[in-house]
């Protein structure tokens, strides 16, 4: 069991701002990560197809023979976890638990305020909010969904000079801005390649990456249950549903390196 590869999950090619958090943290682990860039994006669909997708996302998973899986994505970690949670027999571990800890640990210590920045469904299921009330409920919470910014991770718009993600961005923060939130949880793992762009609109916030915060928390889980693997040799599969060049491609932004010898073509409607 502890030998098996950990699965990580997105939309696309978000979660793998979870992936270099994560490699770090546990060097003995393989990984198969599956981007399902064939239907992304999953922040604007309606929560019945966010659940189908991310069910077939998991069996696709388990079929690989993973021993844990983390959805480095924001939406399905906010909107169907627990049914994740109850359809498969193995740990889940979702991005909101361990972004909200820590955002409530920046908070605490500041202002109090915390804003969180997500996809339409994201914001709309309220997850980062309930999350955080429960940890600590006289803090604030301001919340605003970012629609735009997946289109423009996924398009290369991410230069801190890029003139289209600049006036988006500054466009989304404008009511956020001025209350000058201590912690700003980056709820969609697509965001932190705009951390430029919206840590200069937000210079007295501290950001931070759900993904990244993510891999702890799994580390975290497998230590505890025994499941953490000190002998594997630290390699990850790539599976796309689209085209695996392109997905190469666009990779290299998030990862700094080549993948393209270890990434594989999936028709995740056969799950
Ligand atoms: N990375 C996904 C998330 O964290 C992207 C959202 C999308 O597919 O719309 O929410």
């Amino acid at each position: 069991m502890q030998n098996q590869p950990i699965g990580i999950f997105d939309s696309g090619l978000g979660g793998l701002t979870a992936v270099n958090e994560i490699r770090r943290l546990m060097p003995d682990e393989d990984f198969i990560y599956f981007g399902d860039t064939a239907r992304i994006p999953y922040g604007t669909r309606s929560l019945e197809v966010i659940k189908k997708y991310s069910l077939q996302d998991c069996r696709f998973l388990v079929s690989k023979g993973v021993k844990a899986i983390l959805v480095a994505c924001g939406t399905v970690s906010s909107n169907a976890l627990e049914l994740l949670k109850s359809s498969f027999s193995l740990p889940i571990i979702g991005v909101v638990e361990g972004a909200a800890k820590r955002a409530a640990e920046v908070a605490e210590q500041s202002n109090g305020i915390i804003a969180v920045l997500g996809t339409d469904a994201t914001i709309k299921s309220g997850a980062f909010t309930k999350q955080i009330e429960k940890i600590n409920p006289s803090l604030r919470v301001v919340s605003k969904s970012c629609p735009m910014f997946v289109p423009l991770v996924e398009n290369g718009h991410t230069a801190t000079d890029d003139i289209a993600a600049n006036a988006i961005a500054n466009e989304y923060l404008s009511e956020i801005a001025p209350q000058e939130p201590s912690a700003v949880i980056l709820g969609c793992t697509h965001y932190p390649l705009l951390s430029d762009i919206i840590g200069s609109i937000l210079p007295y916030s501290t950001l931070i990456s759900s993904g990244s915060e993510a891999a702890s928390t799994l580390k975290e889980r497998l230590y505890a249950t025994g499941m953490l693997n000190g002998t594997g040799n630290g390699h990850t599969v790539y599976y796309t549903s689209d085209d695996t060049m392109l997905f190469a491609k666009n990779a290299r932004r998030f990862l700094g390196s080549d993948i393209s010898d270890s990434i594989y073509i999936t028709d995740i409607e056969n799950y």
